[in-house]
């Protein structure tokens, strides 16, 4: 079948495999021309595994180190009898673990709801059968719009609104590249509680005492929560938000995980990432304006990273290669560091103002924006033949 995208809004509904599988074999190729990461991680479990900052994740642990990889992640296989492709997370870990295996590395896949008590026993099942009986790396980069509470049944909700107050902001139609006026509601005091229930830290630490429980914890194991912070811009959308306060939620739970890793002299942190486009954060308001903006003022300054090379930083400059983290006030590693820089965040605010539908071109990298989108799911990689029919189905 020859796959097409389909988009629909913040959503495309089809995914290409060789696409997705190219898409992989870059960030592969980017990180073993970058060079083995001395004193890596041995034996790592992803939660989020499939796109995004745990896809990267899991390329930096498996070939940047060479370690063993137990990925957790939610996504849909294909259907052929109604024509319809899998997901790009799918197709993205076919081609990571056929890579994996070719290199001799174990790799086990977990599909399945990350905040259920049976996919934790899977995973567990799935780490004592690796080679080295334990993990000594836990990322954990979910990105989820509800939750089942495991213990109550009840399910939570997540939602992108403000705190508060409302906000009104400029704001992007990615389908028709218009930019227009909106204003984000203020959420209900239920919707904060369920938004911090769902992305907040209560199930990062469930699956350390999962892990912990089962005797798979490795000495000197260390857990890594992905957030984000921002600029000004989008503080009443994110940081100051709903969303923003489960990623404060995330932040104290760090501390907790923390104490219960230093009884294997291990460590727990929070790693502040730059934003980009993925799946997860085209469909907050505002930001993917914002995002259209950073590319260009980051590409023409030479300092724009992607998922990997961000990810590739954070394991050979902060975590492994016998460096040390550098924590800033609060305790969390700052890898948007470059997104946060002055000239940077200076430069975004003089192009905010004046950028409408018409300029939108001119003043933004919107054009990047598109294609970085279409690329989560396989579409528009050069050396990928989109004439030509594809099949579909796809072992993880
Ligand atoms: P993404 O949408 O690309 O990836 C989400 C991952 O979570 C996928 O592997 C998906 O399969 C998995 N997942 C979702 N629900 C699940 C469930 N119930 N059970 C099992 N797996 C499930 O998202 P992205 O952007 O990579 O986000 C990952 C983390 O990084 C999030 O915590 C996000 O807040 C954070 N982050 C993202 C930034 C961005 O600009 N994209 C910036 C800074 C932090």
């Amino acid at each position: 079948m020859i796959v097409q995208p389909k988009v629909k809004g913040f959503l495309c509904v089809t995914a290409h495999p060789e696409g997705c599988a190219q898409n992989v074999a870059e960030q592969i190729e980017y990180v073993e021309s970058s060079g083995k990461i001395k004193e890596g991680c041995k034996s790592a479990l992803i939660i989020g595994a499939s796109t995004g900052y745990g896809l990267a994740s899991r390329i930096c642990a498996a070939f940047g180190c060479e370690a063993s990889t137990v990925g957790v992640f939610f996504e849909r296989p294909a259907d052929s009898a109604k024509e319809r492709p899998a997901s790009a997370g799918w197709y993205n870990t076919a081609a990571f673990s056929a890579e994996a295996k070719k290199r001799g590395l174990y790799a086990a896949n977990i599909n399945g709801d990350a905040f259920s008590d049976a996919i934790k026993e899977q995973a567990i099942e799935a780490i004592k059968k690796s080679p080295q009986g334990k993990v000594d790396l836990i990322v954990y980069s979910l990105a989820s719009p509800r939750r089942t509470d495991p213990k109550t049944g009840q399910v939570y909700k997540s939602v992108l609104k403000t705190v508060g107050a409302e906000f009104s902001s400029k704001t992007l139609d990615t389908d028709k590249g218009e930019v227009f006026s909106t204003t984000i509601p203020c959420a209900t005091e239920q919707e904060v509680f369920d938004t911090v229930k769902t992305m907040g830290g209560d199930d990062w630490e469930l699956w350390i005492k999962a892990l912990e429980n089962a005797g798979v914890l490795a000495e000197g194991c260390t857990s890594v929560a992905y957030s984000y912070i921002g600029p000004k811009l989008t503080y009443p959308i994110y940081r100051e938000g709903t969303i923003g306060l489960a990623k404060k939620d995330l932040e104290k739970a760090a501390d907790r995980i923390d104490s219960i890793l230093k009884l294997h002299r291990g460590k727990a942190f929070v790693s502040v990432n730059k934003a980009l486009v993925t799946q997860a954060s085209s469909a907050i308001p505002v930001v993917p304006l914002y995002l259209s903006i950073l590319y260009k003022v980051m590409k023409e300054k030479g300092i724009h990273e992607d998922c990997i090379r961000q990810i590739y930083r954070l394991f050979s400059k902060q975590l492994y290669n016998g460096n040390f983290l550098d924590f800033d006030d609060c305790g969390r590693v700052r890898i948007d560091d470059l997104e946060q820089r002055r000239d940077v965040q200076d430069a975004i605010m003089e192009i905010w103002p004046k950028v409408d539908s018409q300029n939108l071109r001119q003043l933004t990298d919107f054009d990047s924006y598109k294609s970085e989108f279409l690329k989560l799911f396989g579409f528009g990689l050069p050396k990928v033949d989109y004439g030509k029919d594809s099949k579909l189905d796809a072992e993880i």
